[in-house]
């Protein structure tokens, strides 16, 4: 990969070689300057802001909103609280957590205008946004309070400024169920309307907005906590009109990745648009990454993604170009437990078998490749280890799974065939025993061999027989 490129999927560093922390960011241009604000829950700070003007050197400029910054009282807020006293007295103990900061300069007042989600530290109950704001656009902003939208609650969120200068914020409302729309006003400082409720009860977050050629377009993921789902767009000639249906972006865990910006490029001939996710490390949030991917449109409406291991945008032509290794192995997230099919390797016990785990881009234990054999029929190879996914031995160890090297005697206790399942899920079955693998209820850990579930009855809770398989992108 080319240095001048952006290697997504990495942790990136500023021009200080310091770690970047900037979730769930949001992008300002401002004077000849990228600025990127996001997460940053480091000690007491909340935000943190970096200016770029190629997208690959970042040199950080503040911590713009910490838990000792100047709050300042504007009549409509109502809870300056960034250290949170819970109901028993307790302080939290890490404070407020601040989430998805997004940052507009309003012309009428010269402001930069913060807002973000706002939670108390110890849960997700309060679901609140939260306002501030700076005279410069990387200064020390001042913190007006939290509070819920219209007694809303309000949890991902993002800001988008129309082309007339009215700007609009977008949250999901009533436990993440509806992704509410207001208009604010002049100011930019409160809610002036509500003016649109998408996609009542289906669960959307982590929206981000943008417009092209007339055309509004609304990026969305599902509600899966910290693990990545497949993200969707949306589209409408009008933001309070009638919206497209939710059309899928991206693959079926959006390159391991949730939406939280769209970034124009503006480029001599035409503007680019870059998709801006965060890959959340569900074992370590701050070992969370980025990525930063173009957006492909065709026709009035279609919108698509791709993955690329880097890109290298040239200022200078407003080029975006990208780069991609080949493929880079799968996981395979067990749909019952959300996790993660893995060996569990440890230097005193060595390959201690198969099992699934939590989520982690940092670990080999559950990057896995496939070796196609015959008619749909492939072996699961651990790649770390070298090991195959197996049916084990004999009648005694009938319905355990093993992890062998391939001996060629048995050749298909190695082979797997998928049976495919309704939203791009499958089972694994098994050619010799024509059995699946199959997650052990009693311990939600470990695996082995049962008759396929056929159709399975959404009664008993999650089919503990399907598996997401996703490519490995980056890193
Ligand atoms: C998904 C959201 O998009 C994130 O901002 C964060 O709130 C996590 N959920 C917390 O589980």
């Amino acid at each position: 990969m080319e240095s001048a490129a952006i290697l997504n999927g990495m942790r990136w560093t500023d021009t200080e070689g310091r770690e970047i922390h900037a979730h769930g960011g949001g992008f300002l241009y401002d004077n000849e300057y990228i600025y990127w604000f996001g997460e940053n829950r480091t000690g007491r700070r909340r935000v943190s802001c970096c200016r770029s003007k190629n997208l690959k050197e970042w040199e950080f400029r503040r911590d713009v909103l910490t838990l000792d910054s100047s709050v300042k009282p504007v009549y409509y807020r109502t809870n300056l609280e960034l250290e949170p006293v819970a109901a028993d007295g307790t302080v939290s103990s890490q404070g407020a957590v601040i989430e998805r900061p997004k940052v507009l300069y309003n012309e009428k007042t010269g402001k930069y205008v913060m807002w973000m989600h706002w939670e108390n530290g110890r849960d997700y109950h309060d679901a609140r946004c939260a306002v501030a704001t700076c005279d410069t656009v990387d200064g020390d902003y001042v913190y007006h309070g939290s509070f819920n939208p219209i007694g809303y609650m309000s949890r991902d969120c993002t800001l988008f400024c129309d082309d007339d200068g009215t700007a609009y914020f977008l949250s999901a409302a009533r436990d993440n169920a509806d992704l509410h729309m207001y208009r604010l006003s002049e100011d930019y400082m409160s809610i002036e309307e509500q003016v649109k409720t998408l996609w009542p009860g289906q669960y959307r977050e982590a929206p981000a907005v943008m417009k092209r050629n007339g055309m509004y377009y609304l990026l969305t993921s599902a509600c899966t906590g910290w693990l990545p789902n497949q993200g969707a767009y949306a589209y409408s000639e009008s933001l309070t009109g009638r919206w497209s249906p939710l059309l899928p972006l991206g693959d079926g865990t959006t390159f391991d990745t949730q939406p939280t910006f769209v970034l124009p490029i503006y480029g001599k001939d035409e503007t680019i648009y870059l998709y801006i996710g965060d890959r959340w490390d569900p074992s370590d949030y701050h070992q969370s990454s980025y990525v930063f991917l173009p957006l492909v449109f065709s026709g009035k409406t279609e919108m698509s993604l791709s993955w690329a291991d880097a890109i290298d945008y040239d200022p200078a032509l407003g080029a975006v170009r990208t780069q991609t290794r080949e493929n880079l192995g799968i996981r395979l997230k067990n749909c019952a437990a959300d996790r993660f099919l893995a060996v569990r390797v440890d230097e005193k016990n060595g390959v201690s078998g198969v099992h699934v785990q939590d989520l982690s881009y940092t670990s080999q234990d559950q990057r896995w490749d496939t070796e196609d054999v015959r008619d749909g029929l492939f072996r699961l190879r651990h790649t770390a280890t070298g090991l195959y996914l197996a049916a084990a031995g004999g009648l005694e160890e009938h319905g355990q799974v093993s992890l062998a090297t391939f001996n060629d005697s048995r050749d298909s206790a190695y082979l797997w065939r998928k049976v495919e399942l309704e939203q791009g899920l499958c089972r694994l079955r098994n050619h010799l025993t024509e059995t699946c693998l199959t997650l052990t209820a009693d311990d939600g850990e470990s695996l082995h061999l049962s008759a396929d579930g056929g159709e399975w009855n959404p009664r008993k809770g999650r089919d503990p027989q399907a598996f997401l398989i996703s490519k490995i992108f980056g890193n």
